[in-house]
């Protein structure tokens, strides 16, 4: 039984999506700038977000505790103690400037379709786990999916020697939360616990909206390949020293960009490549930059296709580096290959979507998510959740409540009508 409440319309029985974005607000208020949501992983704003969504677990019946890389992990059991489980989930790290509803969309609302089950008292013949991971976005340190590889037990330890933009590695981050870096692998869990993953998220593109769809059934996630380079050349008087003799080295990653920008803008296969982060050494106005560093982010909507564009691109940043005399340094940070959205699973997403009255609609999704690394121990799925003018990773996402609501009923559809993969085949 659902809440009364006076809302502005009179007296309605609040919705799912109410409560949902309710806390999302609530949620978005545990930021390290008030004018600018960014939560980021092994902060006090991670614990402080981990302690009330933990507490919203509980309030929805689910035993909840904090993992050895700081998921937060609630647990609703099945009719009996100790089934396997549907790991429904999403992470609760931020962007820098985020939207509030990438990640916390999906999380909250298999909190509050779980919480709808314990209201009715429903037990089912699974259990039901709800994870939030702490890092998916990778922000802090450069490497992405580290709570939800730690749940698949590809966590690597070499990760941990990684440095933030302060100089703190990750190693001393856990501990400094209070977790021991050395037990991460308390984190994995058994294939043989989960019947499948799923995960709602914002669509965080324009394809839903031009539908006129509230939500969709994701086909695939596609890969991305994430590079470090680093130009060394030499600082110098910025008036002294001629421009034919110079080895600029901030010179030189613009023109890797604007060639990283041409060769993307020219693929008709849907290739996107992002300089998103550069840092020029030593940084002052009238001093030569000597060196300076840049991320590179590349997608495609095929693997094979990403990694041909890859050696491209590495190769023109080669070339240029060459004739500029820079010194060069390239490095993968991150590497994940496209991942299927089991069609056993796409069958149960597209019936739930159907069953709430919504025409079934496939797409591909282009950004990442923790079922990249969850592949590892499940099958997986996802649900899309319409998002206003495609806006994400910026403060101006949005979800409207209704299809907040759309997406929770569909959540709750299909998480009631669960069939196995035996059962289902
Ligand atoms: C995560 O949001 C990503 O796709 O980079
Ligand atoms: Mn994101
Ligand atoms: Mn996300």
């Amino acid at each position: 039984m659902r809440e009364m409440k006076e809302g502005s319309a009179g007296l309605h029985v609040s919705s799912l999506g109410d409560e949902i974005v309710g806390r999302i607000n609530e949620l978005a208020a545990i930021s390290e700038a008030p004018a600018h949501l960014a939560r980021v992983f092994l902060t006090k704003e991670h614990r402080a977000a981990a302690d009330l969504i933990l507490a919203w677990m509980r309030s929805a019946g689910m035993r909840a505790h904090l993992d050895a890389i700081g998921n937060v992990c609630g647990r609703y059991e099945g009719e009996r103690p100790g089934l396997p489980c549907l790991m429904l989930g999403s992470h609760y790290d931020t962007v820098y400037d985020a939207g509030k509803w990438d990640g916390p969309l999906g999380l909250l609302t298999a909190i509050s379709c779980v919480a709808d089950l314990n209201r009715r008292g429903r037990r089912l013949p699974f259990a039901i786990e709800v994870t939030g991971f702490a890092d998916e976005e990778g922000v802090r340190f450069a490497s992405t999916l580290l709570g939800s590889r730690a749940v698949a037990g590809t966590f690597v330890e070499s990760v941990l020697g990684t440095r933030d933009a302060a100089g703190v590695s990750m190693r001393d981050a856990l501990v400094q939360f209070g977790l021991d870096p050395d037990h991460i692998g308390a984190a994995a869990r058994a294939r043989s616990e989960l019947l499948a993953y799923v995960e709602l998220h914002i669509e965080q593109g324009p394809v839903l909206e031009a539908k006129n769809l509230p939500v969709g059934v994701v086909t695939a996630i596609a890969g991305a390949t994430r590079l470090a380079a680093s130009l060394t050349g030499m600082a110098g008087h910025a008036g002294t020293v001629p421009m034919a003799l110079r080895r600029d080295a901030l010179a030189g990653a613009a023109e890797c960009i604007g060639a990283i920008e041409a060769f993307c803008r020219t693929d008709e296969g849907g290739l996107v490549g992002t300089v998103g982060y550069i840092h020029a050494m030593p940084g002052a106005t009238n001093v030569i930059p000597g060196q300076v560093s840049f991320t590179l982010d590349i997608r495609a909507p095929t693997d094979a296709h990403r990694k041909l564009a890859v050696t491209d691109i590495v190769r023109q940043i080669e070339r240029i580096a060459k004739r500029r005399k820079l010194g060069l340094q390239v490095d993968v940070t991150h590497e994940n290959r496209t991942v299927p959205c089991a069609p056993w699973l796409r069958r149960q997403v597209a019936e739930a979507i159907a069953g709430e009255g919504y025409p079934v609609f496939e797409l591909p999704s282009g950004a990442g998510h923790d079922g990249m690394a969850m592949i590892d121990i499940a099958d997986v799925a996802m649900v899309f959740v319409r998002c206003r003018g495609g806006i994400s990773h910026h403060p101006d996402e949005h979800v409207e409540v209704a299809d907040a609501d759309a997406g929770a009923r569909v959540l709750l559809r299909l998480i009631e009508n669960f069939r196995t993969r035996d059962a289902a085949e």
